[in-house]
C-alpha cells in the first residue's frame, strides 16, 4: 500500500472499465458516457450512462462507447470516462495525493493509440502513469509463474479484441492480436436471425441470446429461447425459438477468426516454448472465455489444452496492479511512451 496516494490498476477495454486497488476490483462499469450536447458537458457516465442507451432524445443526449475495438475512437470522451472512474475510487484525498497507475494496451497497438491512451491517462488527475501490454497483464493477473524460463501461453478474448502470447522471463516472446471478440459474435446472431428469419434484432438482444443460450460447440442438452424482434417485410414486432444448435452456426466464422490467433502465436514460438504450452495447456481470459464450449474448441483446434482462469473478466486488472508491484523488475519490459 502506498504512503501517499493510492495505486490502481486499470483495465481500459471496448466494453468494460475496470480498476483494481490492493486486492480488489474497486470499479467495474460499462465503457460508456452520456454526453450532454449543447453544453458538451458529461451527464453520466458507465452503468447509468448505459441504461440511458436508445432512450434519451438524439439531439439533446448523446450516449458513446469511446473504445472501439480496444483503441481509443474518441479521445476527450476517454479521458472524461477515466477521470470520473479514477476520482469515484480515489476518495476525499484526490487533490492532494494523486494515484499512480498502471493500465494496460492491447498487444499490437500503434505508438500512435498507445500514446492516446498515456496521455487521456495523464490527463484524469494521476501523478504517473505506465502502459502495459494487455496479454503480459493478464497473465500476471491469471496467476501465471511468468517470470520463469518455461513458456507460459496466455490467450485473451473481450469484446472487440483477441490477443493470445507465449511468456518467459517477464517478458512476451511471441504475441499475436486480431480486432474480433464478443462484440463481433453478437453481431454474427444479428446477421444469422435477419437471413434465416427475415427478423431486425438489436446488438443488444443478441449478446443477451449468446448469454443465455450461446455455446461455441453443440451441448448434450438443448437450451433455446423466445426471442423478439422486427419483422423486416411488415415492419411488426413477431417471435421466433432460437436454440442453442442455432447460435453455435452463427458463431462459428467468428470463432475461426478468435482460434486463428492462437494458432498464429503457437505457430511463430520457438519449438521448446510451444512444448512447454502444450505441457502445461493455455489460460484463457476476457468475457468471452466464458463462452460455452469455448475451452473445448481451441483445445481442439489447436492441440494445446484450454483451461478459463478464475475471474477471467478482472484478470487484466488484477495483472494491471499486480504489476505496479513489480514494477522495477518489469520496466523494461514494458512499452515505452514518449
Ligand atoms: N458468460 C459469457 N459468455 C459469453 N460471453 C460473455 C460472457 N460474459 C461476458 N461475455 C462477453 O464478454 C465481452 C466483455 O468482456 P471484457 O469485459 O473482457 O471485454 P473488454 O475488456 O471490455 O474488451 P476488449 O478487451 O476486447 O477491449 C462482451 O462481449 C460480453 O458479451
Ligand atoms: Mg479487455
Amino acid at each position: 500500500m502506498a504512503l501517499f496516494g493510492k495505486e490502481f490498476g486499470i483495465d481500459l477495454g471496448t466494453d468494460n472499465v475496470l480498476i483494481f486497488e490492493g486486492n480488489d476490483i474497486v470499479l467495474h462499469e460499462p465503457a460508456i458516457v452520456a454526453l450532454q450536447i449543447s453544453e458538451d458537458k458529461v451527464v453520466a457516465v458507465g452503468q447509468e450512462a448505459r441504461e440511458m442507451y436508445g432512450r434519451t432524445p438524439e439531439e439533446i443526449i448523446e450516449v458513446i462507447k469511446p473504445i472501439h475495438h480496444g483503441v481509443i475512437a474518441d479521445y476527450e470522451v476517454t479521458e472524461a470516462l477515466l477521470r470520473t472512474c479514477i476520482h469515484k475510487v480515489s476518495g476525499g484525498g484526490f487533490r492532494l495525493f494523486r494515484p499512480k497507475v498502471m493500465i494496460s494496451v492491447p498487444w499490437g497497438v500503434t505508438s500512435v493509440e498507445s500514446r492516446a491512451v498515456y496521455a487521456a491517462v495523464s490527463q484524469a488527475g494521476v501523478s504517473s502513469a505506465a502502459l502495459i501490454q494487455g496479454p503480459l497483464a493478464a497473465a500476471i493477473g491469471a496467476g501465471l509463474p511468468i517470470g520463469t524460463p518455461s513458456g507460459n501461453m496466455i490467450l485473451t478474448c473481450g469484446a472487440g479484441v483477441t490477443e493470445a502470447a507465449i511468456i518467459a522471463m517477464n517478458g512476451i516472446v511471441s504475441a499475436k492480436s486480431a480486432r474480433v471478440g464478443g462484440g463481433d459474435l453478437d453481431q454474427a446472431i444479428v446477421s444469422y436471425v435477419r437471413r434465416k428469419y427475415g427478423l431486425t434484432i438489436g446488438e443488444l438482444t443478441a449478446e443477451q441470446i449468446k448469454l443465455r443460450i450461446g455455446a461455441a460447440l453443440p451441448l448434450d442438452e438443448t437450451l433455446s429461447l423466445e426471442v423478439n424482434g422486427r419483422d423486416q417485410v411488415t415492419g411488426l414486432p413477431r417471435a421466433i425459438k432460437l436454440t442453442n444448435d442455432e447460435v453455435t452456426d452463427a458463431l462459428q466464422e467468428t470463432l475461426a477468426q478468435i482460434v486463428s490467433v492462437a494458432r498464429a502465436v503457437l505457430e511463430t514460438t520457438p519449438p521448446e516454448l510451444a512444448a512447454d504450452a502444450i505441457d502445461r495447456g493455455m489460460i484463457i481470459t476476457g468475457g468471452t472465455a466464458q463462452l460455452r464450449g469455448i475451452d473445448r474448441l481451441l483445445t481442439r483446434e489447436t492441440g494445446v489444452p484450454a483451461y478459463l482462469a478464475d475471474n477471467p473478466m478482472a484478470c487484466v486488472a488484477i495483472g494491471c496492479g499486480r504489476a505496479l508491484q513489480m514494477y522495477e523488475t518489469l520496466r523494461p519490459m514494458l512499452p515505452k511512451v514518449s
